[in-house]
């Protein structure tokens, strides 16, 4: 079967069986390595993509699902040249701690960011619950995020 989405904006088709892993298209067919397999199993929020805006785990999404949707990946952030608010943030706390956990990170940061809701620890914390980090903890990540939070408040401006 054939599928058609938007990632990052740009339009796709894949020709791949429906049932296959939205994580694997990404990463097998399409070559976009950033969006990471950690438990497969819906466990570590590893693999977090934003399927319409709303965070998903790619490991339990068959690529069927996401016929006509956008996807957004880590990818359709900023460059490394340029990172996006929230690489930044992430980057000046200390809350890039490692490449597994991180790009999940930032999409369920992404998804908390875009509902404008309240930047408090508390609320921070829900937003990531789904994403685990399992050595250096969440202080560096929720103060990234706050801190993202803040300036965007602040500037009243979306980057993306
Ligand atoms: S790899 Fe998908 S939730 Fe862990
Ligand atoms: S698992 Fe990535 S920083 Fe802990």
């Amino acid at each position: 079967m054939s599928y058609r989405f938007f990632v990052n904006g740009d339009p796709v088709e894949v020709e791949v069986p429906g049932m296959r892993r939205l994580l694997d298209v990404l990463r097998e067919d399409l070559a976009l390595t950033g969006t990471k397999e950690g438990c497969g199993e819906g466990e570590c929020g590893a693999c977090s993509v934003l399927l319409d805006g709303a965070v998903v785990d790619a490991c339990l999404v068959p690529v069927c699902q996401v016929d006509g949707t956008n996807i957004r990946t880590v990818e359709g952030f900023g460059t490394e040249e340029q990172l996006n608010d929230l690489q930044a943030a992430f980057l000046e706390t200390g809350g890039a701690q490692c490449g597994i956990c991180t790009p999940g990170m930032l999409m369920a940061a992404e998804a908390f960011l875009a509902t404008g809701g309240p930047p408090s620890d508390d609320a921070i914390r829900e937003a990531i619950a789904g994403n685990l980090c399992r050595c250096t903890g969440y202080t560096k990540i929720v103060e990234a995020i706050a801190q993202a939070a803040a300036r965007r408040r602040a500037t009243g401006v979306h980057p993306d």
